[in-house]
């Protein structure tokens, strides 16, 4: 998700130093190049060497360091960098950048890059709160500095309230949206996921092993492009992105309703839903007493939602799933034209690596015009990435 991206993670120092180590662990684990620069103070805390094991490369605290600078001075890491990332962000090192003081390897580097600088603010309440801060941020903030808020809680001081440092994964999700092109913005993506459930009894359920982490991949990719996301989700144990407009729901009718509802209001729809096919004709209102040897339970078929967003006069740009144990290909295609869809993302269910409940997918994607592409085997979050690299190519050709 981060190759290629070479990002410069600015250390200082605070208590919350520690959270740091996560954050780049997120940042390198997503392919990012970091270079770690610390304050003299963070050092305090973690020892350089953690970042330095970590993130595979030196880590820069002094200016005048003359090895190091030879190696990577200060002006080629501000040069190279895609991203800047201040986390722990002191309140000191917060004035110094507003007030473009540079007296040190961070304030200096900051000060020299025209790279945008994502800033993760970490002290104690009264600091967070005080007027001085809020000016110098507000300052920041006009001059299209980025800020990932902190969270309230107890902080480090004993005190309660604003100032906690933001969640590591709160920082990398802030830090990929700023890194991914805004290709969307302007259009609203529905994006279904995960399975659905048609009831027998109160207590019994049909269902499927769809967890909606393809869906839900989607949902945060389609999001950080810029777009606005309605993410219509069967029931799954995973949290919806921030920021994208959750309507849950249990059932096909039910998923049927609330997509219809809302087909027109959508530039883009895509259908990563493992949708039951079929419900039980009926739904008993008590539980079903054990009685005899055998029970036969009657399914009638449950309305295709993508078929029918397909016969719609003025029909979103459509891409459906194709979920298969055989004849992906075939079914796939025959899909694509039955559905009147304008793409098709086709998975073989029956390999343990891809398709329902694991993290990684391959994929073939299969367009109107008879192209298709291969997809190998990439974590969902990456394929999700992609897919939607092929729909807004595919949507703006349209
Ligand atoms: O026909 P099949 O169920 O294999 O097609 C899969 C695609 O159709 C997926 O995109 C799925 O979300 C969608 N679908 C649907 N309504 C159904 C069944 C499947 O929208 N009842």
């Amino acid at each position: 998700m981060l190759r290629d991206k070479r990002i410069v993670l600015c250390i200082t120092g605070g208590i919350a130093v520690y959270k740091a180590v996560e954050l780049l662990r997120l940042l390198t684990k997503a392919g990012a190049e970091v270079h770690v620069i610390m304050t003299r103070s963070a050092q305090e805390f973690v020892a350089p060497l953690t970042f330095q094991t970590l993130s595979m490369n030196p880590v820069h605290s002094e200016l005048f360091n003359l090895i190091a600078e030879q190696e990577i001075g200060h002006i080629s890491l501000a040069d190279r960098a895609d991203l800047f990332i201040i986390a722990p962000a002191t309140a000191n090192v917060i004035g110094k950048i507003a007030c473009g003081i540079a007296d040190d390897m961070l304030t200096t580097t900051v000060m020299a890059t025209k790279a945008p600088v994502l800033i993760a603010p970490a002290m104690n309440v009264n600091m967070y709160t005080n007027p001085i801060y809020r000016e110098n941020q507000d300052k920041l903030l006009r001059l299209n500095y980025m800020f990932v808020p902190p969270e309230k809680g107890t902080l480090a001081c004993g005190w309660e309230g604003e100032g906690k440092l933001a969640t590591p994964e709160a920082i990398f999700e802030m830090a990929v949206s700023a890194l991914t092109p805004k290709d969307l913005i302007g259009q609203t993506i529905m994006v279904t996921a995960g399975p659905t459930r048609e009831e027998i009894d109160p207590v019994r359920f049909i269902s499927n092993y769809s967890s909606g982490k393809m869906g839900y991949a989607l949902a945060r990719s389609a999001q950080r492009r810029g777009s606005r996301v309605i993410l219509v989700s069967g029931p799954v144990s995973i949290a919806a992105p921030s920021g994208v407009e959750l309507v849950q729901v249990e059932s096909a009718q039910e998923m049927h309703a609330q997509v219809m509802a809302r087909a027109a209001a959508c530039s883009i729809v895509i259908k990563a839903a493992a949708v039951a096919d079929y419900r039980p004709e009926e739904r008993k209102e008590g539980k079903i007493k054990k009685q005899s040897d055998e029970m036969i339970l009657r399914l009638v078929k449950n309305p295709d939602i993508l078929a029918d967003l397909g016969s719609l006069e003025h029909r979103p740009f459509l891409a459906g799933f194709a979920a298969e144990t055989g004849g992906l290909k075939s079914n796939a295609a025959k899909k694509l034209k039955e559905k009147n869809l304008d793409m098709i993302v086709a998975n073989d269910v029956s390999q343990a690596d891809a398709g329902f409940n694991v993290d990684t997918n391959r994929a073939w994607l299969f367009f109107r015009d008879g192209r298709s592409v291969e997809c190998p085997l990439m974590p969902k979050e990456e394929l999700a990435s992609l897919i939607l690299d092929h729909i807004v190519a595919e949507f703006s050709a349209r």
